[in-house]
């Protein structure tokens, strides 16, 4: 067992992020960008460069943190969430996971159940020393205002990437095991369900102080297998985190899942829900709001875009959401063509808004 961190309760200390997670409403909104370090920032693609691979600069704590407090430096956002990818838990489980240009990650498709007996809960910890060695690294780093994010990817979007060996436009394999065999399926979740809830409990013994869980592709399940696949798997690795750790605040993001997200207030225990681009958020702020403190849903597309089209949409979240209990995020991750005056100006129009 990994020592058990001092943890800051909720609600208390000057940390925006960590006030409004706590269920307070703020002077003004918390926020920070999903994707916020990447490769809009030229700083980013310079660091990039001096590496053969993006997981050696996953596993380099100097290169992590550095990238890590990149955007802080330029946008001061509330939040900085460390530089990682969910793809680290299928590596440190012992599965081959490579990012190739153009396109996008490369694992070695599971496709029997044999194949998935090869994973080792064992080697996790210890392959993943070096995130837990940036987070520590950061906790010094950070300026006193900004909390540090540690994240996780869910049980069932992690099952797609390892059995679809990479993206998927149709996720034919995961879904047709899933469908076929859910019992060999099912002990593919709960172990991931234990590296997941390991991973993040790891993380904030490090030092994280908010950790988010991404559902990037919960949207592509009908209900009932929604239920079994993506919200009490979610269900459960939140429940150890908490137990180990009931201050510490979770954000789930279920994307894409449509009225199921009032299943997902109501009933994973998590602190706040990540908002994807599509969520009406007048039904939001009716439904959800009262259950938990949202988080989003700013169409990233719309910080490419930039100008008064993007002002409108900010101020039209602000002015639905932030009244309440709410962070300001996007939708989903920003996009490479994103200009930094764009952020600058989110920046400065969520500082300048007064509820
Ligand atoms: O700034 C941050 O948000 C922290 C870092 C972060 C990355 N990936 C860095 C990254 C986070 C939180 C993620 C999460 C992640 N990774 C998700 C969930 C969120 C989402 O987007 O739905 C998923 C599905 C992944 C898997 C992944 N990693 C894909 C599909 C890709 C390729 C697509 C792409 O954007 O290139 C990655 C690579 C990746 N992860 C990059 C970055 C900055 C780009 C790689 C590079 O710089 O060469």
């Amino acid at each position: 067992m990994a020592p058990r961190a001092p943890t800051l309760p909720i609600a208390s200390g000057n940390k925006l992020l960590l006030r409004a997670l706590g269920g307070t409403a703020c002077e003004r909104p918390p926020f920070w960008l999903m994707r916020q370090a990447g490769r809009y920032l030229p700083e980013y693609r310079a660091v990039r460069g001096t590496v053969a691979s993006f997981m050696e600069l996953c596993l380099t704590p100097e290169l992590a943190v550095e990238v890590t407090l990149q955007p802080v430096r330029r946008f001061a956002m509330d939040g900085a969430i460390l530089f990682s990818d969910i793809l680290v838990v299928p590596y440190g489980l012992g599965q081959s996971v490579s990012f190739e240009e153009g396109h996008g990650p490369v694992l070695e498709p599971l496709r029997t159940p044999a194949d998935f007996a090869k994973l080792t809960m064992e080697r996790l910890v210890p392959t993943l020393e070096p995130v837990y060695e940036a987070i520590r690294l950061l906790r010094r780093k950070l300026p006193a205002e900004t909390a540090l994010i540690g994240f996780v990817g869910a049980p069932w979007t992690l099952a797609a990437y390892m059995i679809e060996g990479g993206s998927s436009r149709d996720f034919a394999e995961v879904k047709g095991w899933a469908y076929r065999e859910p019992e060999s399926f099912a002990r593919l979740i709960d172990l991931l369900i234990d590296a997941t809830a390991l991973h993040l409990s790891t993380q904030i013994a490090a030092g994280a102080e908010v950790v988010q869980i991404f559902d990037s592709w919960a949207g592509v399940l009908p209900d009932d297998q929604l239920r079994r696949w993506g919200l009490e798997p979610t269900r459960e690795v939140v429940r150890r985190v908490k137990t180990a750790h009931p201050d510490v605040p979770v954000i789930v993001f279920p994307r894409g899942v449509g009225a199921f997200y009032l299943d997902y207030a109501q009933g994973t225990g998590a602190n706040a829900l990540s908002l994807d681009t599509s969520v009406p958020i007048d039904w939001a702020a009716q439904a959800l709001q009262p259950h938990v403190v949202l988080q989003g849903n700013l169409d990233p597309r719309l910080l490419v875009v930039g100008g008064e089209p993007l002002l409108r949409a900010i101020r039209r979240i602000l002015g639905r959401f932030g009244h309440g209990r709410f962070v300001f995020n996007l939708g989903h991750g920003v996009l490479p063509p994103t200009p930094l005056e764009h952020v600058a100006l989110l920046a400065a129009t969520i500082r300048d808004w007064k509820s």
